[in-house]
C-alpha cells in the first residue's frame, strides 16, 4: 500500500522556521518518521515538497492510480487554493489534512481550508507527531474500506 505524503509552501524551512508556531522538527525528519510508520503498517511512503501549486498539482497526477491515499499538509495553500482541491478530487484519493499548528487558534484567514470538506479526517496543532497520526488513521480507514 502506497501513501503519498505531500508538503507544501515553506515547510521545506520546518526545523529552523518559526519554531514557537512549527517545532523544530526538520521535514526530512517528519519524512523519516512517516516512512518508519509505514514500514510498521505494512505501507510504504513517497514522499514530495514543492513551494510551487503547480508542481504539488502535478505531483498529486502522478500519484493517481498509484497511491492508496494521501496525507497532506498543503501549508497556506490549505486556505486559499480551488486548484489543489480540484486536484485531490480528481484523483480520487481519499486524504487526510495535516497542520503542525492548531489554524483554528490562529488568525482568521487561517481558520478556513477549502481542503477540508474532501478530506476523510484532520489532524492539526499537534505538531510533527500529527504526520504520524494521519497516517495511522489513513492506513486503518483504508484497510477497514477494503
Ligand atoms: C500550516 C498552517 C498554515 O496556515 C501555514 O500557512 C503553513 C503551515 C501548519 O502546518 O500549521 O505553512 O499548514
Amino acid at each position: 500500500m502506497i501513501i503519498g505524503v505531500l508538503n507544501g509552501p515553506n515547510l521545506n524551512l520546518l526545523g529552523t522556521r518559526e519554531p514557537a508556531v512549527y517545532g523544530t522538527t526538520t521535514l526530512d525528519e517528519i519524512v523519516a518518521r512517516c516512512g518508519a510508520v509505514a514500514a510498521e503498517l505494512g505501507a510504504e511512503v513517497r514522499a514530495f515538497q514543492s513551494n510551487s501549486e503547480g508542481a504539488l498539482i502535478d505531483q498529486l497526477h502522478t500519484w493517481r492510480g498509484v497511491a492508496c491515499g494521501i496525507v497532506i499538509n498543503a501549508g497556506a495553500y490549505t486556505h486559499t487554493s480551488l486548484a489543489l482541491r480540484d486536484a485531490l478530487a480528481a484523483t480520487s484519493l481519499p486524504f487526510v489534512e495535516v497542520h503542525l499548528s492548531n489554524v483554528y487558534a490562529r488568525e482568521p484567514e487561517r481558520r478556513h481550508s477549502v481542503l477540508a470538506s474532501g478530506a476523510i479526517g484532520l489532524v492539526c496543532g499537534l505538531g510533527a507527531s500529527g504526520y504520524e497520526f494521519a497516517l495511522r488513521g489513513l492506513v486503518q480507514t483504508l484497510r477497514s474500506r477494503s
